[in-house]
């Protein structure tokens, strides 16, 4: 018994140290010990120098009690004797106290008097401890209710919407700041002002010498047209400008140069001139580009003759 309390003694100490380290030094995420590793060295002088009190303490109990006469050992143990005996006793009275049971030689006195086949009936008290809880749940809910319906505490379809709402913002953080998350799998058309503003001035920074001011074409094709060399598309034009042209054309690979996610502005802001009549166009080149996921207007079909009919299709542009 003695040495356990020894040991938990000497481990309390040190956890002390521990904490108090970890609450005056102010190192934010990290652990104290590994922004200051000298601590380590702190804290086993701290452990040795708590096992040594502990072993002189035990070694001096020794010492005088040996120089004790042989009465006065005996008046000693006596009096450890009944210390031991009334130690815990408060906590042992409570316990019962919290239980409130009927000793098994004392049910008679509140055993109810039915009988279902033999099975018999005792008429405990509620135990105290589940009573008390059952009140304290009761005066939490009165707590509950002020707080969270007649004050507006933040109830949880609240706390549930800021976090999310914290989440997105979080995450359009990372996004701004990883680079090479955007691929032309994942892009997506961009529509917002800034973007497209953006995205023009990439475009005149970089493009503007081969493309044109207005993207009519000059050492590249016209960016204006529904036709495609590479394919149009916010994927495919995230494409061809993120791995260039063909080779040999002229159109570089422009990742080394720019973000993903100017790569997106600009190819947002390139698609966002379809339709427009440049000064002086170059001639479509490539294939007209159809999007697959363009809502179909009508569908006028035309029968040739008995076994062929033909399908035409008005995109929604
Ligand atoms: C050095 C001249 C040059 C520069 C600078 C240039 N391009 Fe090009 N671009 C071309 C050529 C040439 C092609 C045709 C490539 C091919 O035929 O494979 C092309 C093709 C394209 C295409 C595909 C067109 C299609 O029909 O499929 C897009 C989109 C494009 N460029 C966008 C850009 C953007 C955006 C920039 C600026 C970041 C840029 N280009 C800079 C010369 C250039």
């Amino acid at each position: 018994m003695k040495k356990i309390f020894s040991i938990l003694r000497v481990l309390g100490l040190v956890a002390l140290a521990v904490i108090l380290a970890e609450m005056t030094l102010e190192t934010g995420e990290e652990s104290v010990f590994s922004t200051y590793p000298v601590l380590w060295l702190i804290l086993l002088i701290v452990l040795m120098i708590a096992v040594a009190i502990e072993i002189s303490v035990y070694s001096l109990h020794t010492i005088l009690y040996r120089s004790l006469t042989p009465d006065a050992r005996a008046r000693y143990d006596n009096a450890i004797a009944i210390k031991k005996q009334k130690q815990f006793h408060w906590w042992k009275r409570k316990y019962r106290e919290l239980l409130d049971r009927k000793p098994i030689e004392a049910e008679d006195e509140i055993i109810l008097d039915h009988s279902y086949d033999g099975i018999r009936e005792l008429d405990n008290n509620l135990p105290p401890w589940w009573l008390y809880g059952f009140y304290a749940s009761i005066i939490f809910a009165f707590g509950y209710m002020i707080k969270y319906h007649i004050l507006d505490g933040t109830s949880q379809k609240e706390e549930y919407l800021v976090e999310v709402a914290e989440a997105k913002e979080a995450v359009e953080e990372y996004k701004k700041n990883a680079k090479g998350l955007l691929t032309a799998n994942t892009v997506e058309l961009l529509t917002e002002e800034a973007d497209i503003e953006a995205g023009k001035a990439t475009f005149a920074a970089n493009c503007v010498a081969c493309h044109k001011v207005d993207a009519g074409g000059g050492i590249g094709p016209n960016l204006t047209d529904s036709y495609w060399i590479l394919g149009g598309g916010i994927k495919n034009v995230f494409n061809t400008i993120t791995e260039g042209g063909r080779p040999g054309k002229g159109m570089v690979s422009w990742k080394a140069d720019l973000k993903p996610d100017e790569i997106a502005q600009v190819a947002s802001y390139v698609l966002s001139l379809h339709g427009t009549t440049p000064a002086d166009p170059k001639e479509p080149e490539g294939k007209l580009y159809i999007d697959p996921d363009a809502r179909v207007e009508e569908v006028e079909v035309e029968m040739q003759d008995s076994t062929s009919v033909e399908i035409k299709m008005g995109y929604d542009e």
